[in-house]
């Protein structure tokens, strides 16, 4: 018998990468914008992909911004949008990556705009040469509280939501909340979804923020009050953009790889990425999470690990901040039993169910039967019925 011979090669990947906020990003004197980790600026001919909303409302700032600094920039505008998170758009920028001739290191493209373009240049970035790094500008609420942190990047495929994507987490992200000033209520809402699922699953303080101050931080697009005036003082909405940022990277850092698929930030995914793949484009995905989050939290009221009283003020501070508890999609036992199949799949096998055990604590479950499900359903019927009649509330009004 011939003698079989084996190898093993063992390496590790250190992993590191920033997240800053910057204030008067655009300004010409701010060099954030220049800077790669570690201070050096880049060289070379960067690539600068914009969304186009960010390219209609700030692109003359950007092209001012790299001009004054005599920069070399390509421009690429892309569409945002979850119609957009395709493989024909991360296509689209490698061949822009090869028109402008980017380096392998030194000059990282930049990618300024809503959590689409950023997963789909973040893609693009983890593709190209078998990865280049690249920069991250998140423009919306969602991206600044949530894209912000992530290592990962996906684009949807074959029906399915991050069918395919990368684990490369681009090495800075730069936040300004200046560029939440024109973003849509609707979008700001949106991002909401995803800070209110973080206030449950560990933390009260962001919670009572949210609850106090959450329809006015949309309404003043947390922005600084005017000179002089008394409104809103910036300190809250950098308090509730710090603790989203805080909390996020606090739970992902351990577990960056997802080796562990018992994650409580995914509590408010488990049965929403389905349903927001049907109701595309009627629902976006903060608003699918902050639906699930209450779907899910019928679940912990029914099996009494919150009481009554806990399930109504979460569902208050949903509504006060504009988010719809429910919609018919999630009152369909067959499709939300098809999601949470799905989902048990992408969790290898188990449900993992993060369930809260009171606002801002939870647990895992791996039990939740099919009847639970049913009784959920239902109980976001009686949720859609409550706002039946409800004037200015309806999903889809686009706001
Ligand atoms: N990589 C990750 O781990 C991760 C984490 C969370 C979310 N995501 C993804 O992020 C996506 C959602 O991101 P999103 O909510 O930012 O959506 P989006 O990128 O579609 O942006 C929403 C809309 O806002 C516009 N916009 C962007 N910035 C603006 C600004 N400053 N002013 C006015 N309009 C502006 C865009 O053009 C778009 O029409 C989802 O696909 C989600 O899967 C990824
Ligand atoms: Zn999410």
């Amino acid at each position: 018998m011939p003698r079989q011979q084996s190898w093993k090669i063992q390496a590790e990947l250190p992993v590191e990468y920033e997240i800053i906020e910057s204030h008067g990003l655009l300004d010409p004197d701010n060099p954030d914008l220049l800077r790669l980790p570690g201070g050096r600026r880049g060289t070379g001919t960067r690539l600068v992909v914009l969304d186009h909303s960010v390219d209609e409302l700030y692109g003359a700032e950007i092209r001012s911004y790299f001009s004054k600094n005599k920069v070399v920039v390509d421009y690429l505008t892309l569409p945002g949008s979850e119609e957009n998170k395709s493989i024909e758009r991360v296509l689209e920028v490698v061949n822009k990556l090869n028109e402008v001739g980017t380096n392998r290191l030194s000059s990282p493209p930049i990618v300024i705009g809503g959590g689409v373009v950023a997963d789909v240049v973040g893609l693009a970035a983890s593709l190209y040469r078998r990865g280049i790094p690249f920069v991250r500008v998140p423009t919306t609420l969602l991206g600044q509280v949530d894209v912000s942190v992530a290592a990962k990047s996906g684009i949807n495929y074959g029906g399915y939501r991050n069918r395919l994507g990368a684990y490369t987490p681009p090495p800075r992200t730069l936040i300004d909340r200046r560029f939440l000033a024109t973003v849509p209520d609707r979008q700001l809402r949106n991002g909401m979804g995803e800070i209110f699922k973080m206030a449950l699953i560990k933390d009260l303080r962001l919670f009572e923020l949210l609850e106090e101050y959450g329809a006015e931080l949309i309404e003043t697009r947390f922005q600084d009050p005017r000179a002089g005036s008394t409104g809103l003082p910036g300190t809250v909405a950098d308090e509730v953009i710090g603790r989203a940022i805080a909390g996020m990277a606090e739970e992902l850092q351990p577990n960056l790889w997802e080796k562990d698929l018992q994650r409580s930030v995914d509590y408010g995914h488990s049965f929403s990425p389905l349903v927001e793949m049907r109701a595309l484009p009627e629902l976006l995905h903060g608003e699918a999470v902050a639906m699930d989050c209450i779907f899910s939290a019928l679940i912990a009221a029914d099996r009494g690990l919150i009481d009554d009283a806990q399930l109504e003020r979460i569902i208050a501070v949903a509504r006060r901040m504009g988010l719809e508890p429910s919609h018919p999609l999630f009152c369909d036992v067959a499709l939300v039993l098809d999601g949470l199949a799905d989902t048990v799949r992408h969790r290898d096998g188990r449900q993992n169910l993060p369930m809260l055990t009171g606002i801002g604590q939870v647990c895992f479950l791996n039990d939740v039967t099919e009847n639970e499900i049913e009784r959920a359903c239902a109980g976001m019927g009686g949720l859609l019925d409550a706002n039946a009649g409800r004037p200015g509330q309806r999903i889809g009004s686009d706001l």
